[in-house]
């Protein structure tokens, strides 16, 4: 069986920690890429010395040739600029569309039949744009934003409930954006929902913390973005592909038809194996949530206007 590899484009905060994860977990020989000559070699060869500490038998390597992604399983872009105080993640938008769009061509030429895997924001519009420059395969190509979310969702209630961070689950749906939609009613600690440990008082804050989630860490480290998170959550994500694991994961896809919803992409529960996003799962949403998930979406349709 040949190793497993995936390419980490952008060596920054995000992608760096992304590739310690996956070297540590022991999923994939990782090649790290950027434009900043020595930097992603730097990198590559730090993590590699780790490896005999970590017991793992994965190799790494650093380049600033997009050629090495060839055969990659996986091409993860965090290529691009991270958002500063005051600074929405649309504001990123026109950057980083050419930053992506570059990368993306490079991935049609070099790896056309990897798993693309978004995080460069502003997220939803972004994942688009790969998928239109790349295979157009729906299965394909999708953007790391919900397990995020999701993730910030549940740590403020396990920290409200001071309960184990394992014992909660949550799922966030709809766009990177602040009209990200929490699905409250799904939201459970071992199975129990949260209703019956908090009031629709208590949980409001709860709420509004996670869609503020990444502009709070931004305004805490006065320069760039969070990053440990957004790695976790993107190594979640490789773990189901690469291993075929088949978690349920709130991923950015294109929906076409699933909840009412016509050729956008924004953040909805899929199933992750070893074929990408193998489907979408429809939850049987109220109006309201319905209706909170078209808003979010519309405002990721405006967003793509905008930008052409
Ligand atoms: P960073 O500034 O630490 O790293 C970005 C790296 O991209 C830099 O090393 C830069 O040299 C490199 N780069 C720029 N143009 C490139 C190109 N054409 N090819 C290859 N590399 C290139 O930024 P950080 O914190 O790693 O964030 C990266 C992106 O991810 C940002 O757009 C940020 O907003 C986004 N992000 C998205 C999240 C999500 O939930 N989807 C969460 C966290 C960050
Ligand atoms: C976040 O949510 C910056 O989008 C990134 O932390």
């Amino acid at each position: 069986m040949s190793r497993r590899k995936v390419a980490v484009i952008g060596s920054g905060n995000v992608g760096a920690t992304t590739a310690q994860l996956i070297v540590q977990k022991g999923l994939a020989d990782c090649v790290m890429i950027d434009i900043i000559e020595g930097m992603p070699q730097g990198k590559a060869l730090d993590l590699s010395q780790s490896t005999p500490l970590e017991g793992a038998d994965v190799r790494v390597e650093g380049s600033n040739d997009f050629a090495r992604m060839e055969g990659c399983d996986i091409v993860v872009i965090t290529a691009g600029l991270a958002r500063t105080p005051g600074m929405s993640r649309e504001d990123l938008a026109a950057k980083n569309n050419q930053i992506v769009r570059g990368v993306a061509q490079k991935i049609k030429q070099v790896a056309p039949r990897s798993i693309v895997i978004v995080v460069s924001n502003p997220l939803d519009i972004m994942t688009s744009i790969v998928w239109r420059e790349t295979s157009r395969d729906d299965r394909r190509v999708m953007g790391m934003a919900g397990v995020l979310d999701s993730a910030r969702f549940r740590f403020f209630i396990a920290q409200k409930l001071g309960v184990s961070v394992k014992e909660v689950s949550a799922m966030v749906l709809g766009g990177h954006g602040d009209l990200m939609v929490p699905l409250e009613r799904f939201a459970t600690v071992s199975g129990i929902p949260i209703h019956s440990f908090l009031s629709p008082k208590e949980i409001a804050p709860l709420i509004e913390r996670t869609r503020d989630g990444g502009a709070e860490v931004v305004k805490l480290l006065k320069q760039g973005s969070a990053f440990y998170a957004p790695a976790a959550s993107v190594a979640i994500m490789v773990e189901s592909i690469l291993k075929d694991e088949k978690q349920l994961l709130p991923c950015c896809v294109r929906v076409n038809g699933e909840y009412g919803l016509k050729d956008v992409f924004c953040g909805v529960p899929v199933i992750l194996g070893r074929e990408g996003v193998e489907r979408i799962v429809e939850l049987d949403l109220t109006q309201e949530e319905l209706a909170a998930l078209h808003k979010s979406a519309e405002s990721v349709r405006k967003g793509m206007l905008q930008l052409k």
